[in-house]
């Protein structure tokens, strides 16, 4: 019912030079995936990305939007700018962002707003600490995260929308969260969007990854978590072998 989906992030990785040796590299090998799959890229490769996947299953996406339609914000990209490269989904607040770079609630609130009403479908990203983890705040912080985030934000569009579940602690370190703590922790945002919608809609219609150190090795055992419906791909998606094990696990 809900479609699995692997999204790589590759951050601030890949000039255009590598883009186009790691699409052509990927394109063949993630051919015929039953999994959603996307790659999301930095502003300046999304122009050469979306041409290099075109008529391919993999889909493009970037890894930030302002939620203004234009205007004196120097330094940011609109909507408009990544719809006409063919963008179809753009990661909202991802935990670098807030730790480094301001994102609140609000803003990931605004900017996910933004990418509905224009078509984009926002991977909407929360995740905890290691601090709130280990207190066990965690539970309060991702339904808080996960409210926030939806404020505003009708049930018809929740299936354009994606939840990724990233622990911070888990992040680039190689630690991963054990299946059943990612499983049991996707299970309290999906029961957070079932109080605030409906049970069916978070059932059956909203779908969230696990992020944080997913790779080649781990993929199966989280996919086969009845909770988690995809991955949030950071290191693993910068080689294309490593990708496509993911995308195919
Ligand atoms: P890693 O897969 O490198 O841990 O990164 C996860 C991530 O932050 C994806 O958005």
């Amino acid at each position: 019912m809900r479609q699995p989906i692997i999204a790589g992030n590759w951050k601030m990785n890949n000039t255009i030079a590598d883009t186009k040796v790691l699409l052509a590299d990927l394109i063949p090998l993630v051919k015929g995936a039953k999994a959603e799959c996307i790659v999301c890229v930095p502003y300046t490769n999304i122009q050469t990305a979306g041409e290099l996947i075109k008529g391919t299953n993999i889909k493009l996406g970037a890894e930030n939007v302002h939620w203004a339609d234009k205007g004196a914000f120097t330094g940011e990209i609109s909507a408009d700018m990544l719809l006409e490269l063919g963008v179809e989904y753009v990661i909202i607040g991802h935990s670098e962002r807030r730790q480094f770079f301001g994102e609140t609630d609000e803003t990931v609130n605004k900017r996910s707003i933004t990418c509905l009403a224009k078509g984009l479908k926002p991977i909407i990203c929360v995740g905890e600490s290691l601090e709130e983890r280990q207190s066990g705040a965690y539970t309060a912080i991702l339904e808080a995260q996960t409210e926030k985030a939806l404020v505003g934000i009708d049930k018809s569009e929740l299936g354009n929308l994606v939840i990724a579940y990233e622990p911070i602690w888990a992040i680039g370190t190689g630690v991963t969260a054990t299946n059943q703590e990612a499983n049991d922790t996707i299970a309290i945002i999906r029961n957070k969007i079932a109080s605030l919608y409906c049970r069916n809609c978070a059932d059956n219609v909203v779908r969230i990854q696990y992020g944080g150190s997913m790779n080649p090795k781990n993929v199966a055992d989280l996919m086969a978590m009845p909770e988690i419906d995809g991955g949030l791909i950071g290191g693993a998606s910068l080689n294309a072998s490593d990708f496509s094990k993911v995308v195919k696990y």
